[in-house]
């Protein structure tokens, strides 16, 4: 077990655990907290601190810290921010490893200098906070509910890390109506310390969790994050919503958490290099994470599409290639494979349809043969209502037909019509089955899934470190620092460029109009032209570039 691994532990399944700021009035945070623990299941070391001492929920109030027997390994604070550092003094008298700062009033509302404050003291004295401005820490391992949230969180297979309170609070309760059950739940808050990055190390070998699901609103140590979620995203699903998208999204985030959002597309791109599978909407999100733990992983590509309607055929074959999901081509063998369900009007070339007159029977055919394929790797099952469509039968034989799938291949229904046809994707989905009202919604569940898929297949091509000049590149920074720059020259760029083995266009700097006309001579037209002068930063703004120039003229 590694460092953080190994102490990280404690934290989500620690030996004891206080409350300071326990309080005997329901409606306060420091009694909500106190009943949360109880009520989860956590076991008896739960200690409330509060110098008025008494008893509360049948448990004895202690004055200090001192005065408990026994280690205590995490203390949730809830007394005023003012407080603060009072209470870590009392988690240092005790050995508290993690204090889960719940108070509010620090960095977010301007108190940097207070929260600075706290973070030195704990780091001199061992402890690791989680916080300030938190709602808690949720661990199905230890049955540890340290939140002032819902009181009854489901346990599963799910890990969230959240930068907003209120969703995570949220998030509780409609996890629960989904059906998803929870591993862990972290509010992360102001980071003055523990971020997510520190949670996801340890999140990435926890047996628990299956899949972890990240609400994000700015990152402070991005190199780390990076490194870790390259190992992570190889080992399970990595799912994370990050806002700030636009303009005005990434002011929002800067108000609300302090957040910077950074260039989105950098973001956007950054994940998809770590193999992080990003979700547009929390909706989304939930929805891959219901099923992502538990579905079978393609052994390859190819995915075919069974369905009854040709329309709906159509959107998914759309989605599919909106989402990543390839359509097996191989015509001949699906016509073998399906030719016996097939009406002579039907179409065997993926879409495979059955037309409107399938009845259950023949949808139970065609799934039978696909799972006995080798060469198909998934299935999506697709049903409009029609006068032939059964959905009750439909729906026993979809269940039965997933059972013996799961340990082979993955396969997603998609319903859709009336109260019956609601009725049965209710029902499917009870039953942890992959079934989704709109083909959009199943193919980006089955898009999440080949990314994962992909994630795991294929170790990802590191750039060799040794074909990489760092020391050519450290130059050209240097180089820039050296000169007052924050940026690099055009010239600087194309060095790093080159020296980290990335190819580009030929290019010459030309000091005069004859000299341009050389070079671009030189080089062959059609050519670029662009400015070069480091108070010229953004070239094109300023009218700084020519595209497409074929001559002189
Ligand atoms: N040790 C132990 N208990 C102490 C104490 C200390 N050093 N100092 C005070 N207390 C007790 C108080 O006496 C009180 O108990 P009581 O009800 O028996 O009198 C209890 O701790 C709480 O203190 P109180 O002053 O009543 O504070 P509060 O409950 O009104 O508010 C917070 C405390 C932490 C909840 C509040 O300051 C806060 O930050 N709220 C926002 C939390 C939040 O939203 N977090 C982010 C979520 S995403």
């Amino acid at each position: 077990m590694k460092g953080n691994e190994s102490s990280m532990k404690y934290l989500f399944e620690p030996r004891g655990v206080a409350v300071i700021g326990a309080s005997q009035t329901p409606g306060k945070i420091g009694y909500k907290v106190v009943e949360n623990i109880v009520v989860g299941g956590f076991g008896d070391k739960i200690y409330p601190i509060n110098p008025r001492g008494g008893e509360l929920l049948g448990l004895p109030v202690y004055g200090r810290m001192a005065d408990i027997d026994g280690p205590v390994d995490v203390a949730v604070v809830v007394v005023p921010a003012d407080r603060a550092y009072g209470a870590l003094e009392e988690c240092a008298s005790k050995d508290v490893k993690f204090a889960i700062v719940i108070t509010s009033g620090f960095s977010e509302v301007g108190n940097v200098a207070e929260e600075r404050r706290i973070a030195r003291f704990a780091r001199e004295h061992d402890i690791r906070i989680i916080g300030p401005n938190v709602f808690g820490v949720y661990s199905s391992a230890s049955s540890l509910n340290a939140t002032f949230g819902p009181s009854d969180i489901r346990s599963g297979n799910v890990a969230i890390i959240t930068q907003s309170g209120a969703i995570g609070i949220a998030m509780i309760g409609k996890t629960k109506v989904e059906g998803i059950g929870l591993s862990a739940m972290i509010s992360v808050g102001n980071k003055c310390d523990v971020d997510e990055t520190d949670l996801l190390e340890y999140l990435a070998f926890q047996d628990d969790s299956k899949v972890v699901l990240m609400y994000l609103e700015g990152v402070k140590s991005g190199e780390r994050l990076v490194e870790v979620l390259k190992k992570t995203t190889r080992k399970k699903p990595v799912v994370v919503i990050k806002s700030g998208r636009s303009s005005r999204g990434a002011q929002a985030a800067a108000s609300h958490t302090g957040s910077l959002a950074g260039e989105d597309k950098v973001f956007d791109d950054i994940a998809r290099q770590c193999g992080v599978i990003r979700a547009e909407s929390i909706q989304e999100a939930l929805n891959w994470c219901k099923f992502l733990s538990d579905a079978a992983m393609p052994r390859g590509e190819d995915c075919v599409i069974i369905t009854n309607g040709g329309g709906i055929g159509v959107l998914t074959a759309d989605a599919c290639e909106k989402y990543g999901v390839n359509l097996s081509d191989e015509i001949a063998d699906l016509k073998k494979t399906f030719e016996d369900v097939m009406p002579s009007f039907g179409s065997a070339k993926n879409p495979i349809d059955l037309t409107g007159g399938a009845s259950p029977e023949d949808y139970d055919k065609a799934l039978v043969a696909a799972l006995h394929n080798d060469n198909i790797d998934s299935v999506a099952c697709l049903g409009c209502q029609t006068g032939s469509f059964d959905a009750e039968r439909f729906t026993q034989i979809a269940e039965e037909r997933y059972a013996q799938y799961r340990p082979v291949k993955p396969i997603v229904f998609s319903l859709f019509g009336g109260e019956e046809v609601e009725r049965s994707i209710v029902e499917l989905k009870a039953k942890g089955i992959p079934v989704f009202p709109d083909v959009y919604e199943m193919t980006s569940f089955l898009g999440a899934l080949y990314r994962d898929y992909r994630n795991k297949s294929s170790v990802q091509a590191e750039p060799a470190k040794a074909d990489i000049d760092v020391a050519a590149i450290s130059a050209a920074i240097a180089c820039a620092r050296a000169d007052g720059r924050h940026f690099l020259l055009a010239r600087e760029a194309q060095e790093v460029m080159r020296a980290a083995g990335i190819p580009i266009p030929m290019s010459r700097i030309a000091h005069s109009p004859d000299e341009a006309v050389r070079f671009a001579e030189e080089i062959g037209y059609p050519v670029v032209m662009k400015v070069i002068s480091k108070d010229i930063i953004h070239k094109s703004d300023a009218g700084g570039v020519a595209l497409d120039l074929v001559n002189t003229k």
